[in-house]
């Protein structure tokens, strides 16, 4: 009897702790010049125990490889096609290609555009997000997905607190977009469909010199802030239920707000490097873990990391810190150990296997070349080109000297064109090496055999360049 009883609790505690904790999702983005196939990648999810993935489109290779493996998916409508689907025919067509056509795909929401109303897009999808979210839900809907749920991801960016009055109670949304946003919120919420917000503490210490650092992470022992009683220990918090404010001011008190991204940058700027990344990981992993929640929502949170690996193709206009927001690196080795279960025991995630490389083969600098004027245009254009982000932050790059700040810069363009030979002269001031170029603890990369490269080898192209090395000998 007792050990019946004991055995009926046990069972009890673990359907309990099963059910009230959310696992862990990522944001897998995909732009990148050389990106891991993604059957492999879906792979390193298996491995790590990643139950779901939220995208920026549909691609249909990676909606393939997501396909009978039960992985949770939020698919999505990349804004520049908000407009198109402000067409019921063209939501419905959307709706048919990527839902329908992805029947085994564990498919629950489709995020339809992408922080439209960030203050940096002054405006532009203003008009065709709301139409867009209505036309996709309502296709959905009609066409027998009514499980499924549309949403918008939105930048915490859409609601603040008042100056003078720094407190989440004091929050509202935008004031240029604050009905378009009630409306959509009361949409979202009569359909059962959750908020999703992206939270950024990086960004509030990148764009404001003098916040305090420590109130970024969650150690606490830095500022807090004390709202009417409630006291904020970190900026998370505060952010979140500043959204949660908002929404009680429209007259919701309890819809589900998902945290669509959190996370840390590794390289670009001063605040973004690994040691910074992996205490902020291991305070909200801990946090999320023991099912705190915010003051105004204890209890678990559903949250997407940002991000799964690092996009070389990424637009640095927000900042350099861009192209390195994953916890894995660009051919999918962990970048630092953490434990996604947020019980402190830190290892490195399970990387990539049987990634490709290319040769080893690197482009340096030659310091003794002629033509020395013409340094500055070409690390112009490579940089341009490729990818000189790692030199711009706090990483040992950054600390390169002039000559290996040159090969760096000459190497990531020629990795990012494949090692073809042409990439790699720059009026004679550049030769190849296959002594590893990597020094003073900077790495420079070798590039990851490319999937869409290969298919131009199986159509004969790249002999190109070897006929272009002959015709030069
Ligand atoms: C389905 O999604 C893909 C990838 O995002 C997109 O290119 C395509 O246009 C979508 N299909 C329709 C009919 O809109
Ligand atoms: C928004 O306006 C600013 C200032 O006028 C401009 O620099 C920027 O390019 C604009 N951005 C977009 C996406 O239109
Ligand atoms: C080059 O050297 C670096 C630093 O020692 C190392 O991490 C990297 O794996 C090496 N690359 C190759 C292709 O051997």
């Amino acid at each position: 009897m007792e050990s019946r009883r004991m055995a009926w609790v046990w069972f009890a505690a673990l359907v309990i702790s099963a059910a009230s904790t959310e696992a862990i999702g990522v944001n897998w983005g995909t732009q990148m010049s050389h990106p891991l196939p993604p059957k492999m990648i879906v792979q390193m999810l298996k491995d790590n125990g990643i139950k779901k993935v939220k995208m920026f489109d549909a691609e249909s290779s990676v909606m393939s490889a997501l396909a009978n493996t039960g992985i949770e998916v939020m698919v999505a409508i990349p804004n520049d096609q908000l407009e198109h689907m402000g067409t019921y025919s063209n939501a419905k067509a959307w709706v048919h290609e990527n839902v329908t056509g992805y029947k085994d795909v564990n498919i629950k929401y489709v995020a339809v555009g992408n922080e439209p109303f960030l203050k940096s897009y002054n405006g532009t999808f203003l008009e065709t997000t709301f139409p867009a979210l209505k036309n996709i839900q309502k296709a959905l809907d009609e066409m027998g997905y009514n499980q499924i749920k549309a949403t918008v991801p939105m930048n915490a960016d859409i609601y603040s607190s008042p100056e003078d009055n720094p407190v989440p109670s004091a929050g509202d949304f935008r004031s240029d977009i604050h009905d378009l946003m009630v409306n959509i919120a009361r949409f979202l919420n009569s359909h059962g469909s959750p908020f999703v917000i992206n939270i950024y503490p990086f960004l509030s210490l990148y764009e404001n010199p003098s916040f305090p650092v420590d109130f970024a992470f969650f150690g606490g022992g830095g500022r807090s802030i004390n709202d009417k009683g409630t006291q904020y220990t970190n900026v998370f918090d505060a952010n979140f239920d500043t959204l949660v404010w908002a929404l009680k001011k429209a007259g919701i008190s309890n819809m589900k707000i998902i945290v669509g991204e959190i996370g840390w940058p590794t390289d670009g700027s001063k605040h973004a490097n690994v040691a910074d990344a992996k205490r902020f990981y291991d305070g909200s992993l801990k946090k999320l873990g023991s099912n705190a929640g915010t003051p105004l929502r204890p209890g678990p949170m559903d949250v997407y990391l940002f991000a799964l690996i690092d996009e070389d193709m990424k637009s640095i206009l927000p900042g350099y810190f861009e192209r390195h927001w994953g916890i894995f690196t660009y051919d999918g080795k962990p970048k630092f150990p953490m434990d996604l279960l947020g019980k402190g025991n830190d290892k490195y995630l399970v990387g990539a296997s049987g990634v490709e490389y290319q040769d080893a083969e690197w482009c340096v600098f030659d310091p003794n070349a002629k033509n020395q004027n013409e340094v500055p245009s070409s690390m112009n254009f490579a940089c341009s080109n490729g990818d000189c982000t790692a030199l711009m932050g706090s990483s040992p790059c950054s600390k390169l000297d002039r000559n290996g700040r040159i090969s760096y810069a000459f190497n990531m363009y020629f990795q990012m064109k494949d090692q073809d030979v042409r990439t790699c002269d720059f009026d004679g001031l550049a030769k190849i090496t296959s002594t590893n170029a990597s020094r003073d603890g900077c790495l420079f990369p070798i590039q990851i055999v490319n999937t869409a490269g290969r298919r131009l080898a199986e159509l004969g192209l790249p002999m190109l360049s070897w006929i272009a090395v002959l015709l030069f000998l």
